[in-house]
């Protein structure tokens, strides 16, 4: 079965099949990954274009790996050292990447909506890899992917996501993401930065409610999600004090001890370690921070693979 959308932009665009679709493409994926050589012929003479206007570790090191290990050719584009920097548009940079060959294009960028420029621009795939407040549905589908691993299931999961929803696509992509698939999602977090709008988002059925106390959010979770808190978006006196912030948010022992037991704990990262979780939760049993990581790289080549027109049938005879 091949993809029904042309783009990955958000995943309110994608219903139960898509992203069930490229989860299980990504279990084909991580099979290629754990070979002793990681890496299939599939998009040989394939060119991606990695446009990061916005600093990233994690999403632009797993898109340009997964990309790798299909065997397409990557070009990297940041706005230092490009032409960028000397004033060029958006649509300009689009258009020339596209004239140079490229076949996909991965954007991040600090305004919400510039993916969709680059979808209206161009001829070829697009993949959003973060757009402002927006929306992050890479990151959402590795965090599905991840918990579906984990737990086997993820309709009627309650997940929980604690922290800087105002600011935060990953909370977005999320929210739309894990009520497509049938879970539970409570949002907690200081009410200046818990914006109501998000529980009446289309189709998700009054799946996604707030609690602003942790304590009570945390009863019974199967997975607690904690959310950097993201100095750089804040204007004005959103925090003014992060040590009571920590006191009142913060993912401790004595928290999570009131989820299930087998309760998964994660985070997008970065972390502000200290703040939203203590490095001793970070690095502990429950935490697959680390996996969420290493999952990125399969659930990209999914993605990628899928938009340049693959089907699932073909991904598990690669
Ligand atoms: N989670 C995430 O988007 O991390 P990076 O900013 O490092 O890509």
């Amino acid at each position: 079965m091949p993809l029904s959308q042309r783009n990955l932009l958000d995943l309110d665009e994608f219903g139960r099949d898509d992203i069930g679709l490229i989860l299980d493409t990504g279990v084909s994926m991580a099979e290629i990954l754990s070979r002793q050589i990681p890496r299939v012929p599939t998009l040989r003479g394939t060119t991606i274009a990695n446009l990061f206007y916005e600093a990233s570790t994690r999403t632009r090191v797993s898109f340009e790996l997964a990309a790798r290990s299909l065997g397409a050719d990557v070009v990297n584009v940041t706005a230092s050292g490009s032409s960028i920097e000397k004033g060029e548009s958006l649509v300009d940079t689009l258009r020339t990447v596209q004239a140079l060959g490229a076949d996909m294009v991965v954007i991040r960028h600090r305004d919400a909506g510039a993916p969709y420029l680059a979808a209206a621009t161009l001829d070829c795939p697009v993949i959003n890899a973060g757009d402002g407040w927006h929306a992050h549905p890479s990151q959402a589908l590795l965090d599905l992917y991840t918990v579906r691993t984990r737990l086997g299931r993820l309709e009627g999961i309650k997940l929980v996501i604690v922290g800087d929803i105002l600011h935060s696509r990953v909370a977005r992509s999320n929210i739309w993401g894990f009520a497509r698939m049938g879970a539970r999602i409570v949002l907690c977090g200081p009410p200046q930065l818990l914006p109501h709008e998000v529980t009446r988002f289309p189709g998700t059925d009054g799946l996604v409610t707030i609690e602003p106390n942790l304590d009570v959010a945390v009863e019974d979770a199967d997975v607690v999600m904690a959310l950097r808190i993201q100095q750089e978006r804040m204007e004005g006196a959103h925090l003014p004090d992060l040590r009571e912030y920590a006191r009142l948010y913060s993912i401790s022992e004595a928290r999570l001890a009131r989820a299930n037991p087998d309760a998964l704990v994660m985070h997008p990262g970065p972390m502000n370690q200290g703040v939203e979780i203590s490095a001793t939760i970070a690095y502990g049993n429950a935490s697959v921070i680390e996996e969420q990581v290493t999952n990125g790289v399969a659930v990209r080549m999914a993605g990628i693979y899928l938009l340049a027109g693959g089907s699932a049938e073909a991904a598990n005879g690669q």
